[in-house]
């Protein structure tokens, strides 16, 4: 029974508008993103961000399952309940990330393998005791001169297929996330090509090592000029060629495509997701859905400042995000929904 409470749990997932909130920034990560902005980089600090995410008012309305770390899965809100249980009370479905990072590759200047295979099924079952329903591996791949290597996309393929392999014996569904990254000065069509080919070879091995894809979300990455590429493009171009080479990757078996956001700016992310639904939806065979971090938490982030008195206007910044990524799953979103008085009026209606 195994088999169909993972597919079931994959489809809640995409149902509708709603999609994931990432929210499993490493502590490294976070506290990067803190000293930025003059936060403290204490674990209180981490918690107590990570509490007004979860108690955002209405958060359910636009999402549906949310990806914690190994330090989140164990906090608690102020009054003692854990954040597992304030997720749960809410409707929405715990996550975890496992992986332990993506690490230099040996004999492969500036490429990433993702570490964290061993001790994984020991990892799963106290994480699925802990209530857990979902989890995520990142691997990342580099654009550059020469590179990303056959071996470097071969490695991390298999590596995301040995663990969505164990996260679906344990009855979690794997959220498999092959990353290239933006950064670099590639055109669009460079991106396109080294996209299309992590996603064959991950699809690939993802068969040989017997994961049911009914079983499974893919995260990948909108296709996009690197950031330092003159020719930038249009969003419907890259809403064009990111669902083309999906659908020449991604099998019809696979419910849901979550994309990550990737340093995109929030209204970007949306508009791009949007445009993707506006054109495409009723013809795939997949959702086009969201598992953003940085282009959901970010301004939420900025306006908190890690003091109490501006929480409750963080979690309205953090709600309008999940709301404008609801609408863009619907096709729906527009760029005015981003206008301040729009969104004033949205705050109080
Ligand atoms: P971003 O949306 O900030 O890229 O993060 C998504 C994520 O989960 C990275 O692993």
């Amino acid at each position: 029974m195994i088999a169909q409470e993972l597919v079931n749990t994959a489809k809640k997932l995409v149902a509708g508008d709603k999609g994931l909130l990432a929210m499993d920034e490493s502590n490294s990560t976070c506290n990067k993103r803190f000293a930025k902005l003059g936060i403290p980089q204490t674990e209180e600090a981490r918690r107590a961000y990570r509490e007004l995410i979860v108690t955002t008012p209405g958060l359910e309305d636009y999402i549906s399952g949310a990806i914690l770390t190994d330090e989140t899965i164990r906090q608690k809100a102020k009054d003692g309940m854990p954040f597992v249980k304030v997720l749960e009370a809410a409707g929405i479905i715990p996550g975890i990330k496992v992986d332990a990072g993506a690490k230099d590759m040996a004999a492969h200047p500036g490429e990433k393998i993702t570490e964290g295979l061993d001790g994984l099924r020991d990892r799963l079952a106290e994480y699925s005791q802990m209530g857990a329903r979902f989890v995520k591996w990142r691997a990342v791949l580099v654009i550059g001169g020469g590179i990303p290597s056959r071996s470097c996309i071969e490695a991390n393929a298999q590596t995301l297929a040995r663990y969505a392999a164990l996260c679906q014996e344990a009855g979690l569904v794997p959220v498999v996330e092959p990353e290239v990254l933006m950064d670099g000065d590639h055109t669009l069509e460079r991106c396109s090509e080294v996209t299309e080919d992590v996603l064959h070879t991950v699809f690939g091995q993802l068969y040989r090592q017997r994961v049911m894809l009914e079983g499974m979300l893919l995260k990948p990455n909108m296709v996009l000029p690197g950031l330092d590429c003159p020719k930038q493009e249009t969003t419907d171009v890259i809403a064009d060629v990111t669902v083309r080479c999906l659908l020449r990757t991604v099998p019809p078996a696979v419910p849901g495509i979550t994309f990550l956001s990737g340093g995109q700016s929030a209204e970007l992310a949306s508009a791009r997701l949007n445009a993707m639904n506006v054109s495409f939806k009723s013809r795939l065979p997949w959702a086009l859905s969201f598992s953003f971090a940085r282009a959901v938490q970010q301004p939420a982030l900025e306006i908190w400042q890690g003091k109490e008195i501006f929480a409750a206007e963080a979690q309205e910044a953090l709600y309008h995000r999940t709301k404008c990524n609801g609408a863009a799953r619907r096709g729906e979103y527009y760029a005015a929904m981003e206008n301040p008085v729009t969104l004033r009026k949205a705050r109080k209606g």
